[in-house]
């Protein structure tokens, strides 16, 4: 089975086909990060405008580089939430038509399914049940994977999401957005020890994590500190350690309590190397394994919404026209595969 898959929940335009035989035939990605940039953040009416512009014209140089028409499509997947619900609307109009056009099935995909299910993409597969940590810029989780659909959600921010408190940790830096990953290239040049920030909620029993605070740490550290940039470079070491050492802490406690021995990380955060190194160097001594998914699915994309479309079309499931888009929607209430 071939399904165009769509991905429109925020600031990326991403098509791509997957092929549940032969697996990715052909993706393209565009990203609206520029055109944000100036504002400091995504603005949901510019995003909206700017799949619109983009979404027709990805669709069919996807099927261009896959040598693919209409008649070899099976279904379409897309996001349906959750995400900006005019962004979303961009995405489910597209696909909802040309399911009708093309009259084939259509099925909306929950987002955070699609991050959590991005290392399926890759060799080796994780195989089920195992831990997932979920890291994006609008969610973060830790989630009980039990098989496709049968989420327990454990864990989960109680405030900013770990991407979030990467994004503004490092505009206090006086970084460009999205900062994450350029926080994380200033934290290289970083040295170890100077700052210790803390590590949130570990103190106490639980799974849920807080950012907020380390956020407003770093801004009291910043005021209070030189500045210059070895000083910025030492504040953004401190702060990814401190995420790090926090979501390390989280996920230990987590396989202990469900027993899992395998953990899978994904979402934009998954793409940090201070993270998957402290993954890595922990799953050795621990004895756990980790997966994650390559760097170009970590973050917004439409393979990971084509792949997990796919194995919900596959058992039969769809998405009826009349369905509304869900900018909020709980991962706990899919349904299983
Ligand atoms: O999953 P994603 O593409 O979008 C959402 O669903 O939110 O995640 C984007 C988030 C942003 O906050 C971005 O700063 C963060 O992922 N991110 C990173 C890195 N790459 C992306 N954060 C830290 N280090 C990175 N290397
Ligand atoms: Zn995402």
């Amino acid at each position: 089975m071939k399904v165009l898959g769509i991905e429109t929940s925020c600031d990326e335009t991403g098509v791509a086909v997957y092929d549940s035989s032969s697996g990715l035939l052909a993706q393209k990605l565009y990203s609206q990060v520029k055109l944000h940039a100036d504002y400091g953040g995504v603005v949901p009416e510019l995003a909206s405008r700017d799949h619109v512009r983009k979404i027709v014209s990805l669709v069919q140089a996807t099927l261009a580089e896959g040598k693919l028409s209409a008649k070899d499509i099976d279904g379409i997947a897309y996001t349906r939430g959750p995400g900006l619900i005019g962004a979303l609307l961009v995405g489910s109009s597209m696909a909802k038509s040309l399911a009708y056009a093309w009259q084939v099935p259509a099925i909306g995909v929950h987002h955070m399914e699609g991050h959590l299910l991005a290392p399926m993409l890759d060799d080796p597969k994780p195989e089920f049940p195992f831990l997932a940590l979920l890291v994006s810029g609008g969610h973060s989780m830790i989630v009980n994977v039990q098989g496709i659909g049968r989420y327990e959600v454990i864990g989960e921010s109680v405030d900013d999401a770990a991407g979030e408190a990467f994004d503004k940790t490092a505009k206090l830096l006086g970084l460009d957005y999205p900062g994450g990953p350029l926080l994380a290239k200033l934290a290289q040049q970083g040295t170890k020890g100077v700052y210790r920030f803390p590590r949130p909620m570990t103190d106490k029993p639980g799974l849920d994590m807080s950012f907020s605070g380390l956020k407003t740490h770093a801004a009291n550290t910043i005021r209070n500190e030189a500045d210059d940039i070895q000083t910025h470079a030492n504040i953004a070491y401190a702060f990814q350690e401190a995420v790090v050492d926090t979501l390390l802490i989280k996920c230990r406690r987590a396989l202990k309590q469900t027993g899992l021995k395998r953990i899978v990380m994904a979402g934009g955060v998954a793409a940090n190397s201070a993270l998957r190194e402290g993954f890595a160097k922990a799953s050795k001594t621990d004895k756990f394994d980790v997966f994650y998914p390559s760097f170009e699915y970590c973050t917004d994309n439409g393979a990971m919404i084509a792949y997990a479309g796919c194995q919900r079309l596959l058992v039969g499931q769809t998405t009826e026209m009349e369905s509304k888009t869900l900018p909020r929607w709980s991962l706990e209430t899919l349904p299983a595969v």
